[in-house]
């Protein structure tokens, strides 16, 4: 493990048009440098690197992050091998931090199930092509089907004798006890070790690093009480919901066609990896989770799903697709024709057929699943409605907003409908989702009147609250070492005024109770800031989004950091001033921080108010009473003082 002093260290010493200046060429122009984006296939530079910011960010395909992002990214390394070649290129020593026992004894099972895998693996693809059983039942097998010599090779395929216990006994033999051998879900002691995959053929489904986590295993002998496919159990490498079978020998194709292809099984991945599609991953059966969702979209925007022109599998397939939608996926189907499904498609087919089918034959979901239920549906009107319905829970899902109206205007030529109504069901279903998810703040009318309906600031907010906590966050990011100037009053209840750095000012007016912010970004954003205050650390948050995880957040942190932050035109009203940025204007950083605060404050106590009001109303413990009463005065008087301050105190 590496240190969080080492971590630091990096991150000081990485610069990040050195970083990216490794990998992509460069122009200087103004303050940024600009380059061709390694990400995304393009012809004009919309690639920026901002050395002042220490970041990255495309405007293209939003790509964005500090220099261990980018190396990440780039060379699709983990988070440690990423810090680790940073520490080498800039000559930083690290010292891998002592584990505790406890995480070694984790760490050193993982490892011994590692390598188990890894020689099961080699065992199984040895019995494959040496062994007269492998050879007549297995090879011959996956010959049969076409496979080539390479793509075997290439997929370290294998074979399992059906003897009762090869395996186990050829893994005890070299030293692995019969424990990890279950652990791994290889075999079982039932009463003697027992090998899990017997008579089958061996897929090893690898991590996105090329280790081997864990196999599907197909029959040879078709048997009635005994699965087609038999798979490894969750173990403590292997989490199914986590992994997709091919994306390893996929991602580098995914990413330089920026697209993938999603398919249903082993096979279907070998055939079309075998025919030159090579981008191409398979949920193994099941449908689509979020975390392969996840997988996916750290390569590309735009899948493909293929699947079998069969009505049952068409309407299965369409619920997974929505959650691809969700996650803001740009989804194409594709139906193979005859019943085919892809393996046996690429068997039948020769490689350009397959190409050029492919490619005239991806349609968009969403037209397809027009064309489809309304083909279905027929002039039956309560079937139509329905399935005006399904499509626009379809198109509520497309997150971006140019897209979704494009989409509304194509279904309404499909479906034969006005485009007026089609849109305002779309819009009905993205009310009630927006209300379900921000909390609504009280229906009385507001003690501020604010205009927040200004496009000042390119952070979308759901409403007054949530826009004022995202200005919060945005002084936190970029103000939280510049200082203001704070009346306090000292033990002698005298006025003096200090310097306060801003985050400390917003910590201390805002951040010291336990509160939980409106969106899971400012409540992410608010947490690192108070964790580093709490623990007096040092923030730079430009070496903070390289430990970013979260793509989203991370964008979100970066597009905060981007977009100029401008005063308020409603504060500069207010104000009396004249002037856009505040960056070069102390004093209106100053009053900037102290109105964006304290009305962001006065809301929450607002909210409390309510809160207790409702309290109040449920009560009729007389002692309880009083202390809610007492609380609420407590609360009003801290509103009055705070709008006071504002000058804006307007409470009735
Ligand atoms: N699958 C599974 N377990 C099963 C059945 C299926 O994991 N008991 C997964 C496999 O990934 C399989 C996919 O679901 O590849 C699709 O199932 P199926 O169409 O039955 O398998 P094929 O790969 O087409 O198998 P084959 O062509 O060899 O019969
Ligand atoms: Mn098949």
């Amino acid at each position: 493990m590496i240190s969080k002093d080492d971590i630091q260290r990096i991150n000081e010493a990485s610069h990040i048009e050195e970083v990216v200046g490794d990998f992509v060429l460069l122009k200087k122009k103004g303050a940024n440098f600009w380059g061709l984006c390694p990400f995304h296939n393009e012809k004009t530079p919309s690639f920026s690197v901002s050395p002042s910011k220490n970041i990255f960010k495309c405007f293209g395909c939003g790509a964005a992050g500090g220099s261990v992002n980018f190396v990440m990214q780039h060379e699709n390394y983990t988070y440690p091998e990423a810090l680790r070649f940073l520490a080498k290129k800039y000559n930083i020593e690290i010292v891998e931090r002592e584990t505790s026992p406890e995480e070694k004894q984790v760490e050193d099972e993982k490892q011994l199930i590692y390598l188990l895998h890894e020689m099961a693996q080699k065992y199984y693809a040895d019995c494959l092509h040496n062994t007269d059983e492998g050879k007549s039942v297995g090879l011959s097998y996956l010959k049969g089907r076409k496979f080539s010599e390479n793509a075997i090779e290439k997929f370290g395929l294998g074979y399992a004798p059906e003897g009762r216990s090869g395996f186990s006994a050829h893994a005890i033999s070299q030293g692995y006890s019969l424990e990890a051998l279950k652990t791994a879900g290889l075999a079982v002691d039932s009463p003697t070790p027992t090998d899990r995959f017997r008579g089958r053929v061996i897929f090893p489904i690898y991590s996105i690093a090329g280790r081997v986590l864990g196999f599907g295993a197909r029959m040879m002998k078709s048997n009635d009480h005994s699965p087609k496919y038999l798979n490894s159990p969750e173990t403590p490498i292997y989490h199914k919901s986590n992994v997709l079978y091919g994306l390893y020998h996929a991602k580098n194709t995914i990413q330089k066609n920026d697209n993938c292809f999603i398919v249903e099984g082993y096979t279907d991945v070998i055939s079309l990896f075998q025919a030159d599609i090579q981008n191409v991953v398979s949920s193994s059966g099941t449908s689509l989770t979020d975390d392969q969702i996840r997988l996916i979209k750290r390569h590309t925007s735009n899948v493909t799903v293929l699947f079998d022109a069969d009505p049952a599998g068409i309407k299965a397939a369409f619920r997974g697709i929505d959650m691809l939608l969700d996650a803001g996926m740009n989804v194409k189907v594709l139906l193979l024709p005859d019943n085919d499904d892809p393996d046996s498609f690429a068997a039948k087919n020769r490689d350009q057929d397959i190409a050029s089918y492919f490619e005239t034959h991806a349609q968009n979901f969403i037209n397809y699943k027009a064309e489809f239920l309304s083909g279905e549906a027929g002039n039956d009107p309560v079937k139509r409605a329905a399935v005006i319905k399904d499509i626009v829970q379809s198109i509520a899902r497309i997150q971006d907003g140019i897209t979704r109206a494009l989409f509304v205007r194509e279904c309404s030529r499909i479906i034969k409908l006005d485009e007026k109504i089609i849109a305002a069901e779309v819009s009905k279903i993205l009310r009630k989702r927006f209300s379900e998810q921000s909390r609504t703040v009280a229906d009385k009318t507001p003690i501020i009147e604010i205009d927040d309906t200004q496009p000042e600031q390119i952070i979308e907010a759901a409403d007054r609250f949530s826009y004022l906590e995202s200005r919060v966050a945005s002084l936190l990011i970029n103000y939280y070492n510049n200082t203001i100037p704070v009346m306090i009053l000292d033990d002698n209840n005298e006025a003096t005024e200090i310097q306060m750095s801003v985050s400390e000012f917003i910590m201390q007016t805002l951040l010291v109770d336990d509160y939980s912010p409106r969106t899971q970004m400012t409540s992410k954003i608010f947490g690192f800031f108070k964790e580093a205050y709490d623990q007096t650390e040092l923030i730079d948050p430009s070496a903070w989004i390289s430990s970013v995880e979260d793509n989203n957040l991370r964008k979100y942190i970066i597009d905060l950091m981007t977009s100029p932050y401008t005063i308020s035109p409603n504060w500069l009203k207010e104000l009396d001033v004249n002037v856009l940025s505040i960056d070069n204007a102390p004093e209106l950083l100053t009053k900037d921080v102290k109105y964006t605060v304290f009305h962001y404050k006065l809301l929450r106590l607002q909210e409390e108010l309510d809160v207790l009001g409702k309290e109040l109303e449920n009560t009729t413990e007389p002692e309880k009473q009083n202390k809610i009463l007492k609380s609420m005065q407590y609360t009003q008087s801290v509103m009055k003082e705070i709008g006071s301050k504002l000058g804006i105190i307007r409470l009735d």
